[in-house]
C-alpha cells in the first residue's frame, strides 16, 4: 500500500505525465508558442516536485533508517541509500535536459533551421519521458512504499505535510490557475490541498 504522502507525489507523477504529452503535441504540431509555454510549466513543475522528493521525502527516510528501532520492513540504509542515488542522477538528468531544450526553444524564433531544431528538442523530450517512467515507477514502488512502512500515521500526516507545503511553492511568472491545473483533465479537482 502507498502512504498518503506517496499518493501525493504519485497523483502529481500523473499529473506531470499528462503535462508531458501536452508538450508532445505541441511540439509534433510545431507550435512553438505552445511549446515554450508547456515546456516551461513542466520544467517547473518536476522541479518542485524533485525539490519536495530532495527536501523531505529522501532525507527522512535516509534518517529513518539510520537509527533503525526494531525494524523489520523496509530495506537496508545501504540499499536505500543507493536507490536514492540513482534516483538524484535521474533528477540531475532531467533537469539538465530539460534547460537545454527550454534554452533552444526560447532561442528559435528567428531561427532558419526550426524544424531540425524542433526535431532535436523532441527527441530530448522522449529521451526525459523514458527515464521519467522508470523512475517514476522505482520511486512509487520502492521508497513511496517505504515511508508507508517505516513512518506511523502522526509522521506521515507531517511529510504529507511539507510536500503539499513545497508543491504549493510556485513561481510567481505562473497565475494558481495556470500552475495547478492541467489541461487534459481539467475536470479534476486543483492539485493543491
Ligand atoms: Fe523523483
Ligand atoms: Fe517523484
Amino acid at each position: 500500500m502507498i502512504s498518503q504522502p506517496g499518493q501525493r507525489l504519485a497523483h502529481d507523477h500523473a499529473q506531470l505525465d499528462a503535462l508531458l504529452k501536452q508538450l508532445q503535441q505541441a511540439l509534433k504540431a510545431g507550435d512553438l508558442k505552445a511549446g515554450y509555454t508547456t515546456l516551461d510549466l513542466f520544467w517547473a513543475r518536476l522541479a518542485v516536485h524533485i525539490r519536495a522528493e530532495h527536501l523531505h521525502l529522501f532525507p527522512r527516510v535516509l534518517s529513518r533508517l539510520s537509527k533503525p528501532v526494531n525494524q523489520t520492513v523496509g530495506p537496508s540504509l545501504s540499499q536505500a541509500q543507493s536507490v536514492v542515488d540513482d534516483l538524484r542522477a535521474d533528477h540531475d538528468f532531467f533537469m539538465h535536459k530539460l534547460a537545454g531544450a527550454i534554452g533552444t526553444l526560447r532561442d528559435m524564433t528567428n531561427s532558419d533551421d526550426v524544424a531540425e531544431r524542433l526535431k532535436t528538442i523532441r527527441e530530448t523530450i522522449i529521451e526525459v519521458e523514458k527515464r521519467l517512467l522508470v523512475h517514476n515507477e522505482i520511486e512509487e514502488r520502492q521508497v513511496y512504499n517505504w515511508s508507508t512502512a517505516l513512518f506511523d500515521q502522526q509522521e506521515q500526516i507531517e511529510l504529507l505535510t511539507v510536500i503539499n507545503k513545497e508543491l504549493a511553492h510556485y513561481p510567481s511568472r505562473f497565475t494558481f490557475d495556470t500552475w495547478a491545473t492541467v489541461t487534459e483533465s481539467k475536470a479534476e479537482e486543483p492539485i493543491v490541498q
